[in-house]
């Protein structure tokens, strides 16, 4: 590990430590570098002869340490940009995916209204609502997490953006809501098996078996919003659920089965079906 005084141009050259272990060696350093000397990534390439005081090449040292051990950059630096968006992350929720961008770009599309309500479940970091939220000043939106934790992380990434029409509550699913109907319904829930061997694998291993695992093959938790939500959907409302790349079938039967209309699932950046939308429509 580096120790004393050490340049910039020559932490860069850390790198191969990170083979085998990221897809993206150098830029993983760049990231804490930048983090660690609090500058822009462009500081790197114009001061590469900059020399790092001793504590700052400790924390360096430390933060490359837990990244050579798996540790995702995102827990290292504590924020992660989703939607233009800078989120505070932590350990008591998911990091927001670049994927999830998906749901929020069709969630934009399938509601034209100014003043809409939105619920957001299972909100994590907030990524999804904050997202809905600063595109829409007029649409009202409630995000709820059943992990005190994450809720407290999504309320201060709400306090920082300020983003005051969002409320964050916490609730074991739809149990907090007041009664009261909203135009959407978004969830990025759990839904991997707990035997899923990619939970072994990557980034993963670090990120809290609440925020992924579900009982019934993944299908537990997307089960049960399906068969509440409708409770909480004004008529012709909408339900709009992330899922595993081999449930979008699952999920179309259960949408159907439970009156959903016009059921549609997109794909992901990977061309992987990981989105279906339904909406609800009371019989007559
Ligand atoms: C896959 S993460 C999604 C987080 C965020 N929405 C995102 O897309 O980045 C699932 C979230 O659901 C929350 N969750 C798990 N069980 C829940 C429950 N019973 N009620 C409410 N939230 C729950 C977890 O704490 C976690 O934050």
């Amino acid at each position: 590990m580096a120790s004393e005084k050490v340049s910039i141009a020559e932490l860069l050259r850390l790198a191969s430590r990170l083979d085998g272990i990221s897809d993206t060696p150098r830029l993983d350093l760049e990231v804490l570098l930048c983090h660690v000397l609090g500058k822009p990534r462009s500081y790197l390439f114009t001061w590469p002869e900059k020399e790092l005081d001793q504590q700052q090449v400790n924390c360096f040292n430390d933060l490359l340490k837990r990244r050579a051990q798996g540790e995702p950059i995102a827990y290292l630096t504590g924020e992660k940009e989703f939607w233009s968006l800078s989120l505070n992350v932590d350990t008591t929720t998911l990091i927001p995916r670049p994927d999830t961008e998906l749901l929020v770009e069709t969630a934009l599309n399938v509601l034209d209204k100014p003043d809409a309500r939105v619920l957001d479940l299972g909100t994590g970091t907030g990524a999804i609502a904050l997202a809905l939220a600063s595109e829409n000043s007029g649409w009202k939106i409630l995000a709820v997490d059943t992990v005190v934790g994450a809720v407290e992380l999504a309320e201060q990434n709400r306090q920082r953006l300020g983003l005051d029409n969002v409320t964050v509550i916490r609730s074991d699913w739809f149990e907090n809501i007041p009664a009261q109907k909203f135009d959407l319904i978004v969830t990025n829930p759990p839904y991997i098996d707990e035997d899923d061997r990619h939970l072994k694998e990557g980034d993963v291993r670090f990120e809290p078996v609440s925020a992924l695992v579900a009982d019934n093959k993944g299908m537990a938790d997307i089960e049960f919003i399906i068969c509440g939500a409708k409770e909480y959907l004004v008529d012709g409302g909408c339900l709009l659920i992330e899922h595993g790349y081999q449930q979008a079938k699952a999920v179309c039967t259960l949408l159907q089965n439970e009156g959903f209309l016009y059921i549609e699932t997109a794909c992901d950046m990977a061309g992987l079906e990981r989105l279906t939308s339904g909406c609800f429509k009371k019989p007559c």
